[in-house]
């Protein structure tokens, strides 16, 4: 987070707030959210993009504070499912501004969306235009449509790789389209052909946790290439709705120092410079780009707030592993095990010896791990941590904020932590701790 310090106490002030404080009144584990930090990299995205562009995707972490927060600061919602969505209709976000994705989206799902007046559903099979197409008509409106296109790029964060991801279950392919025959413009044609369907957009999104342009370039071009090949074919005049290009979300964060995520207007910047090129080569206007961020706008601001429970060191022949237990796990963090996630683990409670080197302790390389049963519940795989680490103590997580909460399950019957967002020193609790109550409603 923007807004965090360790004092000279060594404790971690967050948005002006302590942690300790926080732990103590909130309980452990705990996600501590900086508002401004979230708040921040929103109007960051928008002086880059212009807010109504830059749409949230609520994936990474929604509540319907957050959902609140995204609507003023101007921003629009990407929401995958009718639980996303029903969470942003909650908050009032404006349905202009909330596009809807999935692969897969229920019956009820587009329903709820058509009802709603969602400012676009992005379509992803044959099956799901011919569905909306329905409902649409069943309800004598015009569905605004995008179509999500596999532009053959793969985008990792060290590189991307132009082939091969054909394979994979989302969108139209585009290949073929020198010859006409490609998913994608025949997606375009079954659109433009259904009345109570108007074509919007269309739509790419190469991966997550991308550190460089060229793949968000060449998707750039790729999908440029479309528009032309649908100019092209139906007349610019069948095309008026057609006006945006949304590149989608994957722009990496910093999980660890010395991460470098891309500057934001210098991305802005040159992705707009590639379109103007592409469309002027083909004698087109030039359409509005989008985008949709989830890690990089709730990632960073987030800290997860562990105790620590026990201490043990295992001698593995010549040297020793430290494991730190700590009170959560793969429960509130699957990322670490799901994805090799690397974190950045801190004592956040107090002064430790090695904070003060010279004469200080060495650190001790260490394993943060959960206490679900399973070998693999992994908080930080390596880290160095100080030698003094003793039960009580409390450890951060940092930059949790992004498919974390949202991913976390209630595996071993671990409550879900709460989570709180501080500013000016003030604490508010968006989500309270899950008890063994709220589970027991589930059952009949
Ligand atoms: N747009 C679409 C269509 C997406 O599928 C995604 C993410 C995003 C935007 C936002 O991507 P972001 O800006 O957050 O990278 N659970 C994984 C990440 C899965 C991302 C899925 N789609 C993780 O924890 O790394």
């Amino acid at each position: 987070p923007r807004h965090a310090a360790r004092g000279a106490d060594g404790a971690l002030r967050l948005a002006g707030a302590d942690v300790r404080d926080l732990a103590a009144a909130h309980g452990t584990p705990l996600f501590v959210l900086d508002e401004d930090d979230f708040r921040g990299r929103c109007s960051e995205f928008a002086a880059a993009f212009g807010a109504e562009a830059v749409h949230y995707a609520a994936k990474a972490f929604l509540c319907t504070e957050i959902a609140r927060w995204v609507a003023q600061e101007g921003l629009s919602l990407d929401v995958c499912s009718g639980g996303e969505l029903a969470v942003a209709l909650r908050a009032d976000f404006p349905p202009e501004r909330i596009a809807l994705h999935g692969n897969n989206k229920s019956l009820a799902e587009l329903e709820a969306a058509v009802e709603a007046g969602v400012g676009g559903i992005v379509v992803d099979s044959f099956d799901e235009i011919a569905r909306l197409a329905d409902v649409a008509a069943a309800r004598d409106t015009v569905a605004p449509v995008l179509i999500r296109l596999t532009v053959g790029v793969e985008a990792h964060t060290h590189e991307y790789i132009a082939t091969a991801h054909e394979d994979q279950k989302f969108g139209f392919s585009i290949a073929g389209s020198d010859t006409k025959d490609s998913a994608a413009l025949e997606a375009a044609r079954r659109v433009l052909a259904a009345s109570h369907l108007s074509l919007v957009g269309l739509h790419s999104h190469i991966g997550s946790q991308i550190f460089e342009t060229e793949g968000f370039e060449a998707a750039a071009r790729r999908v440029v290439k479309v528009l032309a090949d649908l100019h092209a074919e139906h007349g610019g005049e069948n095309l008026t709705a057609l006006r945006t290009l949304d590149l989608g979300g994957g722009i990496g964060i910093a999980y660890r120092p010395g991460d470098t995520p891309l500057s934001m207007p210098a991305l802005a910047e040159e992705l707009r410079a590639i379109v103007k090129r592409e469309c002027a080569a083909s004698g087109l206007d030039v359409p509005a780009i989008a985008v949709e961020p989830g890690r990089a706008i709730a990632g960073p601001g987030t800290v997860t707030v562990y105790e620590v429970g026990t201490v043990k060191d295992v001698p593995l022949g010549g040297y020793s592993r430290r494991y730190v237990s700590v009170d959560g796990g793969m429960s509130d963090n699957i990322r670490t095990s799901l994805y090799d996630a690397e974190y950045d683990v801190r004592l956040v409670s107090r002064a430790s010896g090695h904070d003060s080197v010279p004469g200080g302790d060495v650190p001790v390389l260490s394993r943060v791990v959960g206490k679900h049963c399973e070998s693999g519940d992994i908080v930080v795989r390596d880290c160095w941590l100080p030698a003094d680490l003793a039960p009580g103590d409390l450890l951060a997580v940092a930059a949790t904020g992004a498919y974390c909460y949202a991913m976390a399950s209630g595996y071993n019957r671990l409550p879900r932590p709460a989570v709180v967002a501080v500013r000016d020193g003030v604490d508010r609790t968006l989500l309270r701790r899950e008890t063994l109550e709220d589970q027991f409603r589930f059952e009949v």
